[in-house]
């Protein structure tokens, strides 16, 4: 039996979907605190209420953990409960999605991945991990390719730096990979882009996508954390964003990767493709 977590989010539904087609309803549970929001038959299981953990784990060979969306450091107390009763309900092995490179630099969701990886490591269980790279839909969906076309700028404050990233159905399906194939076993995967982009780039791919004329402008510190508030995102999401463009600045995220490539059998969506994607689905004004 798989069982995955966050199955009601944007990448466990996907996840949930895949390997549900592929080895049938009986065989894959999704997870989540509110199971009557699932497509089909779920189980509650609430990282803030460590005793529907363990019961939800029961019969789970394989679980997919995606990481919590609660802010730093609630989001530790989380995922130490979800290990503990992982390891409590005898499950085989535990797919985490954490985030690429997270040993290598010390913001807090860095910290928390790395330190989230260390319990899974120390807890006997066997382990995937799964290094999710920056999506690309955290400067593409509708708010900001809006946004961007209507006003004729891109705005951010990293300069010249450019990054790598993926998208949200490109990890869904490697991680769907990962879940029903063998040998993942002890393996870490760097999922992300194997093609670094800038945002003066991300301009041009909007313009040409929207025939409207869009350019670059790099922005203060404190005008970046006003769009990002401007854009609705809740307070430890602007922070985390705030800490993810620092990064950005310093190419903390622009090492490419292939392992998202050779999951796939294919390239992974490129930035410009992941724009024309969100303008023809009506992601325009
Ligand atoms: N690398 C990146 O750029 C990036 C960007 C965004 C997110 N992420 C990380 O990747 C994860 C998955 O992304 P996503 O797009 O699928 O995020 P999402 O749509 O926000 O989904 C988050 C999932 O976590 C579940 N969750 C939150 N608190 C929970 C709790 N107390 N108990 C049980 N489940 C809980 C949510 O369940 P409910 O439906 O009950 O709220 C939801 O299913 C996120 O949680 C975050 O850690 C990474």
């Amino acid at each position: 039996m798989i069982g995955i977590t966050g199955a009601s989010g944007k990448l466990g539904s996907r996840v949930l979907a895949s390997v549900r087609d592929c080895l049938g309803a009986d065989n894959v549970i999704g997870l989540a605190r509110i199971p009557s929001n699932l497509p089909g038959s779920g189980r509650w299981a609430d990282f803030d209420q460590p005793d529907s953990l363990e019961v939800a784990f029961a019969g789970v060979e394989t679980l997919l953990f995606v990481a919590s969306n609660a802010p730093d450091p609630a989001r530790m107390v989380q995922h130490a409960a979800v290990v503990a009763a992982a390891t409590a309900a005898r499950v085989g092995r535990v797919v985490y999605t954490s985030l690429v490179d997270c040993d290598r630099r010390a913001t807090p969701v860095d910290k928390m991945h790395s330190a989230t990886e260390d319990l899974i490591r120390r807890s006997g269980m066997s382990w995937t991990f799964l290094r999710n790279g920056e999506y690309t839909e955290n400067w593409i969906n509708f708010v900001s390719v809006s946004e961007y076309a209507t006003t004729g700028l891109v705005r951010a404050n990293v300069g010249g730096a450019r990054l790598v990233s993926a998208t949200r159905d490109d990890l869904a399906e490697a991680t769907a990979t990962v879940m029903l194939g063998k040998g993942h076993a002890g393996k870490t995967y760097d999922l992300t882009g194997d093609r670094l982009w800038g945002f003066a780039e991300l301009a041009a791919a909007v313009e040409r996508a929207t025939s409207r004329p869009v350019m670059y402008r790099n922005v203060s510190n404190d005008e970046q954390r006003r769009l990002f508030q401007r854009r609705g995102l809740p307070a430890h999401v602007v922070d985390l964003m705030m800490d993810v463009h620092r990064e950005i600045r310093v190419g903390g995220f622009a090492r490419p990767a292939t392992d998202l490539t050779q999951l796939l059998g294919r390239e992974p969506q490129s930035m410009e493709d992941a724009v024309a994607a969100a303008v023809g689905h009506g992601e325009s004004p």
